[in-house]
């Protein structure tokens, strides 16, 4: 039997050979008495042409249906000059058939299998090896798999040893909620499936393992976005007798070598970094996007000396007053659009958006348009023009309130702002490390400190002694990557030192019978002789879906999951048999919704 030629691997080259192909047929034309069908596989698509000269496969060419499944014994030959298709990399050549075979039959798909469909994306993952066979998905399908290869060889070149770790644990605590899965061994216990294999490759580094990488699939039960997905994929990985540079640098290698595999794009060889209060001050966001300016400058103190109670109040109480300077803004946004402003910055709980237009910054306070300047005296007014930099024609925004509420306001402003007004130069793309992140958050529900990575994180040695005075102001050794304002991989230097890791646990408010009851087997290792180790992890699915700039992570995930956590195609998650439910020793109740 002939070898298979793929129809993608078709061309000139071919002419007067006998080949024999496999795929899907795509499209189905008679001209005139020759048939012309457009057959597909992943490697591309190739014209195959049936003559009324041979009458059987004339008369099974024309019975084809797009996506029937076909083999096509045949002779390449040239295409005449007039339809050669510059388009298609096969667009030289067609292929005479001499014989076809059918494979099998498809039913008529409920979409075209193309990639301009416009089918709603419930239907898409309903029947996703459909939309799988659509050559977009098919090349995001691909570019998966290179990058995670090409991920694979950079961290063996650099000797990592790629070792699993459970999906069946003891839950974790890194913020989101636990998947949980009840034994029947131990009716009444339940595994945690992974939100990541935190405590598992730490204790890799205290087994020895020196350097670990996966491919990990984690688990969160979280509130989903567009960039969220409760299982997804980590490239993870832990060194040992390293510190915060050792990490980022193999980090910033790894990535180099997953962006030259996947799109070409050659990163440079290190990333600027910015520490976690500078991106707070001057982005009002943690995850900077750096490719445009409008940076946010903080007139805290200048407001201190206001009357204006919406400005007086924030700045004397520990709040912030902060100005976003929109250069020309003064007459490129209309009021109409301050209003839509004022309404956006309202989702961050900003209780309003005063605003001034900067017509004659030397003339005082008339040059100034503004609902707000008739509060603010002259000598403030030129104060606050010279800190912020305004020119003539500017727009100012200020943001005033509690200091969260003001840098999450204005910073997502900030953003909005760059894309509304073009400032973000097509195919520009800018990487920074953010770093010196602080220990704890206050959590104001739990009226406790929270890990704002997670436990395990070292702080700088320089601030242990702010354990039990001054908590959160300590700094933590702690670093994020950010790709053009996304959060692509975040990792730290961890505690190797179980006393240090029994003080995070009680600054925490963990008392140390509940901390040996969830963690006691890290604590123990760490007692066994851990050695200084320290890693991170990259979000496989957001580094792919912004290599490709799609819209959602899902587009780049073979079988995701929709934004509520459902699968539309094997419609998990499903009810089980009353037999599972007694085999677990779990008995059915009313369902309680999940508010009550
Ligand atoms: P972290 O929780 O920051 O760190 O996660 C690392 C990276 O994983 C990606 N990510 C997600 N991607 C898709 N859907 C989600 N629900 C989701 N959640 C997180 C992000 C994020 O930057 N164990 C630590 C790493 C370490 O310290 O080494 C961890 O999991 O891109
Ligand atoms: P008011 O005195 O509440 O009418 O507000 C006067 C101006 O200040 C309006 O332009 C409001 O949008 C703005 N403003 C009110 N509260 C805030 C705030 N917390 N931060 C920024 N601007 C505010």
């Amino acid at each position: 039997m002939l070898p298979r030629t793929h129809c993608g691997d078709f061309s000139s080259m071919h002419i007067g050979q006998q080949v024999r192909l496999n795929g899907w047929v795509q499209t189905n034309r008679d001209h005139g008495g020759v048939i012309f069908l457009d057959v597909r596989d992943r490697s591309g698509l190739v014209q195959v042409v049936a003559h009324p000269d041979t009458p059987d496969m004339h008369k099974l060419a024309h019975s084809m249906r797009q996506q029937d499944v076909i083999e096509v014994v045949g002779e390449v030959i040239p295409r005449s000059e007039e339809t050669i298709n510059p388009k298609l990399p096969t667009g030289e050549i067609e292929v005479k058939i001499s014989r076809i075979n059918v494979l099998n039959r498809a039913e008529t798909p409920p979409f075209m299998v193309e990639d301009d469909c416009d089918t709603s994306e419930q239907i898409r993952l309903e029947y996703r090896y459909l939309d799988l066979r659509r050559p977009k998905m098919q090349a995001y399908m691909e570019l998966r798999h290179r990058v995670t290869h090409a991920a694979r060889n950079y961290l063996d070149s650099q000797n990592f040893l790629e070792i699993e770790t459970p999906i069946l644990n003891k839950s974790t605590p890194e913020g989101a909620r636990d998947y949980l899965v009840p034994s029947r061994v131990y009716p009444g216990s339940f595994y945690a499936l992974p939100q990541s294999p935190q405590i598992f490759k730490q204790l890799l580094m205290v087994a020895g393992m020196d350097r670990y990488f996966q491919i990990a699939r984690c688990f969160r039960d979280e509130d989903l976005r567009a960039d969220r997905q409760p299982e997804f994929t980590q490239v993870d990985l832990e060194l040992s007798f390293v510190n915060q540079e050792d990490v980022m640098a193999v980090a910033e290698g790894l990535l180099r070598a997953m962006f030259d595999a996947g799109v070409g794009i050659h990163l440079p060889e290190s990333f600027p970094r910015i520490t976690y209060a500078e991106a707070m001050d001057k982005y009002g966001l943690d995850r900077p996007d750096v490719r445009f300016g409008l940076e946010l400058v903080n007139i805290t103190e200048l407001m201190k000396r206001v009357e204006f109670k919406v400005f007086r109040e924030p700045a004397e109480k520990g709040g912030l007053v902060k100005v976003l300077r929109v250069p020309g803004g003064a007459s490129a946004l209309t009021r109409k659009q301050i209003d839509d402003y004022t309404k956006f910055v309202s989702i961050y709980g900003a209780r309003g958006l005063a605003w001034i237009k900067v017509n004659d910054k030397d003339d005082l306070p008339g040059g100034l348009q503004s609902p707000i300047v008739k509060f603010l005296p002259e000598d403030v007014l030129r104060d606050m023009l010279a800190a912020t930099e305004a020119e003539n024609g500017d727009l100012l925004f200020f943001g005033a309130g509690d200091a969260t509420v003001v840098n999450d306001a204005l910073g997502h402003l900030r953003v909005k702002l760059g894309h509304d007004l073009n400032l973000i130069a097509e195919g520009d793309h800018r990487f920074v490390w953010v770093v010196d992140f602080p220990m704890f958050a206050w959590n104001e529900d739990e009226k406790r400190p929270e890990a704002l990575h997670h436990p395990f994180t070292a702080p700088y040695d320089e601030d242990l002694d702010k354990f039990e005075t001054d908590p959160l102001n300590m700094r933590s050794q702690a670093y994020d990557l950010v790709w053009n304002g996304t959060e692509i991989g975040g990792g730290s230097i961890r505690i190797h030192n179980p006393e240090t890791q029994a003080r995070v646990f009680r600054t925490l408010n963990i008392s140390d019978e509940e901390a040996e009851a969830k963690f006691g087997f890290l604590l123990k290792a760490l007692t066994y002789g851990a050695p200084p180790h320290g890693g991170l992890a990259f979000g496989l699915d957001r580094v792919l879906s912004l290599m490709v700039d799609v819209d959602s992570i899902r587009d780049v995930i073979a079988f995701p999951k929709t934004q509520k956590a459902a699968d539309p195609m094997s419609e998990a998650p499903g009810e089980v048999a009353d037999e599972q439910w007694k085999e677990l020793g779990l008995r059915k109740r009313r369902m309680i919704q999940a508010n009550d």
